[in-house]
């Protein structure tokens, strides 16, 4: 090859760039802004995790780890899901640990999707998704969640179901960005439509334990009648404060997840050995830690809440999630992509504008903002944030 020569690359997912959220936390320690929009906590994972962390990599748990997930650790986690759902699984053959749940969402869809599947993605929706579809030859089939509560749209989703040939659906509960759980009515409708045809669903349940207002979540895992074409997809990450540590699992059947595990040990093999021994440990001791979750992100929620509910944006009704959405339209016209750089730059405060969640960027002028954050971290966001109007964010 002469010098200069290099191949011709042809980008497989040529319509993506740096995701959003990148961009934004750029854009954020460009401005000293307050970070609400990457979707982190900034504390700590509790003491004893990190201890048992360290515990776990003196103690000699540092080669690989069983290509599944460390058993002790499918243990609890099936002790976790029947104490929540009641659901019984074989920690052997029902649940795969994954490095975090991006990944295991990635690895579902490859297993499942030929070129030329269609796979129903509801929009606004978690940025993995459509990429993770496209990059196997699928084809997305996006169906909008209609405002103001970003509810299904049933008729839409039953003539596209009816169509035919839907291989996958994937159903994000609680929902990110839009905060919104699914109601016991949603999911026996839901159920009842998709008994009907052989799809599959991926239900990402990643925020699972944080529902509010004793919501009770309506996971998959609760009905019965679905569970042969369900594979539920959860992050360890957004439950144990600790998301750099990319841990996930998913719960499929048998049949379901023996395949899964073919792509799985492939792709990865196995997950980080230490962290997957940590919390198997800090899971057994501590079973009641995720019991509190609700409430220690509903108080953050409501501390967010009223200490921004008079600066002028209109903030929306979070059920579930560690999500708060604003409309700032009734302000100005500009787009939400503008809006959410304006808000960095001028009042330091970083979001993410929801356009960035649809990929024909709808824009209906609403900004995501992350309230897993430090009391006074929250109490700096709603300072700054009350000077909006002092700066004029939303006017041209
Ligand atoms: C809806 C949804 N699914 C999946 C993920 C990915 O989780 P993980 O960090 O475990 O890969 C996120 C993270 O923000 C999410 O919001």
């Amino acid at each position: 090859m002469n010098q200069g020569d290099f191949p011709e690359i042809i980008s497989k997912l040529p319509q993506f760039g740096t995701s959003i959220f990148a961009r934004m936390t750029e854009l954020a320690n460009r401005h000293q802004a307050v970070n609400l929009a990457q979707g982190f906590p900034d504390f700590s994972p509790p003491s004893e995790l990190i201890d048992a962390l360290a515990d776990a990599a003196r103690n000699g748990h540092n080669q690989y780890a069983p290509m599944p997930g460390v058993l002790k650790l499918r243990e609890q986690l099936a002790e976790r899901i029947y104490r929540q759902y009641q659901f019984q699984l074989d920690p052997g053959s029902q649940i795969t640990v994954t490095a975090g749940a991006t990944q295991a969402i990635y690895t579902v869809i490859s297993t499942f999707t030929k070129p030329g599947d269609k796979v129903i993605i509801f929009e606004p929706a978690y940025d993995s998704y459509a990429p993770s579809v496209l990059v196997n030859g699928g084809v997305p089939i996006y169906l909008r969640l209609q405002e103001p509560l970003f509810s299904i749209p049933w008729n839409q989703l039953e003539d596209t179901l009816k169509s035919g040939d839907i291989r996958m659906m994937i159903v994000n509960n609680p929902h990110n960005p839009s905060a919104t759980v699914l109601s016991a009515d949603d999911m026996m409708k839901l159920v009842k439509m998709v008994r009907q045809y052989n799809t599959l669903i991926i239900w990402d349940e990643v925020y699972d334990l944080l529902t509010f207002d004793q919501l009770i979540h309506q996971s998959a895992l609760l009905y019965e009648e679905i569970i042969e074409q369900s594979i539920v997809v959860y992050s360890l990450g957004k439950t144990l404060h600790n998301t750099g540590w990319k841990l996930g699992y998913i719960v499929a059947r048998s049949e379901l997840t023996a395949e899964i595990r073919k792509l799985h040990q492939f792709t990865v093999f196995s997950v980080h050995t230490p962290s997957q021994y940590a919390v198997a440990a800090f899971m057994s001791e501590f079973p009641e830690f995720f019991d509190g979750l609700a409430g220690f992100y509903q108080e953050k929620r409501d501390q967010f809440y009223t200490l921004v509910s008079d600066c002028g944006l209109q903030w929306l009704n979070t059920k579930g999630s560690y999500f708060m959405l604003a409309g700032f339209r009734h302000l100005g016209n500009i787009t939400d992509m503008e809006a959410a750089q304006r808000l960095t730059e001028l009042c330091g405060v970083a979001c993410v504008p929801i356009s960035a969640f649809y990929h024909d960027h709808y824009d209906s002028g609403i900004l995501r903002f992350c309230f897993a954050k430090k009391k006074e971290t929250l109490s700096e966001a709603a300072f700054r944030l009350k000077q909006i109007h002092q700066h004029n964010i939303f006017n041209k």
